[in-house]
């Protein structure tokens, strides 16, 4: 395929694309040592082994997740819908040092079924976690969970239990521009567009 793409540089940074957008959720330890549900909006994140099945985020030392994923090995990722943006946003803006989110946002925390950790109610999709392991890289810590439940809302699966796009109505975040977009259109199924290469070579 000939087009012209002329790639101009703009320098090592944290860029990926797209992002997903979590809800990391975690037991915060307050200044009277209560036991307090905490939610923190994270980009940096992404499977990371099939099995077991794992996925790893990125937490920068300074936030109060960081501690309380340490103190209690467990975490969760509830993945918002676009409906709740306001909520999702806030919550990378404020920490639990300065209030407490469920109580702003409204949110429900519930206690997860697997790990000692709290999720959000109101999200399409949820994940319980274990901590498997944490790796130090420079600003964060990655943090790589065992996923031990999967949770996704009845109302988004089809008639054979898998999830539709459409109904999840997740966002995806694009660093840089400090943005959240929607998913947009069905393009073509993986594991099947690229053999279509391999057809059109044989038929040449
Ligand atoms: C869109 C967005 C993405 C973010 N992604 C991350 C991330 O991947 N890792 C991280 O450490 N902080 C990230 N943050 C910042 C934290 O959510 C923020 O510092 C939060 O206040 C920490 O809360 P806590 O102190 O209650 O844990 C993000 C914030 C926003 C708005």
């Amino acid at each position: 395929m000939e087009h012209d793409n002329i790639l101009k540089s703009i320098g090592p940074q944290g860029f990926l694309l797209p992002c997903p957008i979590f809800l990391v959720g975690s037991y915060h330890t307050n200044a009277d040592g209560e036991k307090v549900p905490n939610i923190m909006t994270a980009a940096w994140g992404c499977l990371c082994s099939a099995q077991p099945p794992a996925v790893a985020v990125a937490v920068r030392g300074s936030r109060q997740t960081h501690k309380a994923i340490h103190k209690h090995k467990a975490f969760t990722l509830s993945i918002p819908d676009t409906a709740i943006l306001p909520e999702t946003d806030y919550c990378g803006i404020f920490s639990v040092a300065q209030e407490n989110k469920f109580d702003r946002t409204k949110f429900t925390p519930v206690p997860a079924e697997h790990v000692d950790a709290p999720y959000v109610k109101e999200c399409p999709v949820v994940i319980e976690l274990t901590l498997m392991k944490h790796v130090d890289v420079g600003t964060h810590t990655l943090f790589i969970g065992e996923i031990m439940d999967v949770k996704i809302r009845e109302s988004c699966l089809n008639a054979e239990g898998m999830p539709n796009p459409k109904d999840l109505n997740v966002p995806a975040y694009i660093p840089m521009l400090r943005e959240y977009w929607g998913l947009g259109e069905f393009k073509a199924k993986a594991f099947g567009v690229g053999k279509t290469i391999v057809a059109s070579k044989i038929s040449e």
